[in-house]
């Protein structure tokens, strides 16, 4: 099993650790297979009572690997970034993230799949789709205005500009925002909270709060189209290009 994602199991709780640290922990397509294979694991797993997220350094994750948006761009159901997405719309179990640090592109739409997230004072958030010329993903086009409203969604996704724990909070997309040095203390106390209760009450109740996964998918699926299209514009490789060369992007040919 690949050493850029850790997964521990202790307790009933199994442990995902993002480790790929000298590139932020951007998340490459074999990333996504062990998250999401561990996920589905996770669901049949009677040994396994809750999972938890986290990163390494000073990331979370960083999103999706550029460079993997340039070389394989395309959004295949086969592909395990779309099985990981699935995942987390089907867990049944508790998920919770624990946030270190950087939450940029799936890094910060993850968590809206989570039931607990704790994020370090160091922690920050971006959702830099447009800003790549591309469209949400994670189904957070739809979750984000059913959460927060039009115009806070639109904040967030169309200026795409990273925000602090504290509006994250005040967003209700985190629970609490903690000392960097107590975030794996507080993330793994809830963890064994959840894993001693009675798991199939959890479950029920989770399924309850969530309501109709199908709506999930299907937003995920209609995201996912446009993706693959705009994956291939012109406007994304210039995006991507100016990332590689550490300039800004120049949209201004574009109508
Ligand atoms: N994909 C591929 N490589 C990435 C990456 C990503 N998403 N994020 C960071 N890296 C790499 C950088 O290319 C760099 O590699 P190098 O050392 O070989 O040059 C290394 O990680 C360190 O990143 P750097 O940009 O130097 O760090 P920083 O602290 O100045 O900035 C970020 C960190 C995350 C703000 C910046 O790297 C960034 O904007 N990354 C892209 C994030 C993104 O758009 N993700 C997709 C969302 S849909």
């Amino acid at each position: 099993m690949s050493d850029r994602v850790i997964v521990t199991i202790k307790d009933g709780i199994q442990k995902l650790t993002i480790n790929r640290a000298d590139k932020k922990n951007a998340l490459t397509q074999e990333m996504y297979a062990v998250l999401a294979n561990s996920l589905n694991t996770a669901e049949k797993d009677a040994d396994i009572r809750v999972s938890v997220i986290t990163g390494t350094a000073d990331s979370f994750t960083s999103g999706n690997d550029l460079m993997d948006f340039l070389q394989n761009p395309s959004s295949d159901e086969e592909k395990p970034v779309i099985q990981f997405l699935h995942a987390l719309a089907n867990i049944r179990k508790p998920l919770i993230a624990a946030v270190n640090g950087l939450a940029v592109g799936i890094g910060t739409t993850m968590l809206l799949h989570c039931d607990l997230v704790y994020a370090s004072e160091d922690a920050t958030f971006s959702l830099p789709f447009v800003n790549l010329a591309l469209v949400p993903e994670a189904a957070s086009s739809m979750l984000l205005p059913k959460m927060l409203g039009h115009q806070r969604a639109a904040e967030l996704l169309m200026l795409g500009d990273t925000f602090t724990p504290q509006k994250a909070l005040e967003f209700g997309i985190i629970n609490e925002i903690v000392v960097p040095e107590k975030l794996e203390e507080t993330s793994m106390a809830a963890a064994a909270k959840l894993a001693a209760k009675a798991p199939e009450a959890l479950r029920l109740t989770k399924s309850l709060m969530k309501g109709d996964t199908d709506l999930v998918l299907k937003q995920m699926q209609a995201e996912g189209e446009v993706f693959g299209t705009r994956l291939t514009s012109p406007e994304a490789r210039e995006a991507m290009q100016a990332f590689m060369e550490r300039r800004l992007p120049d949209f201004s040919k574009f109508s």
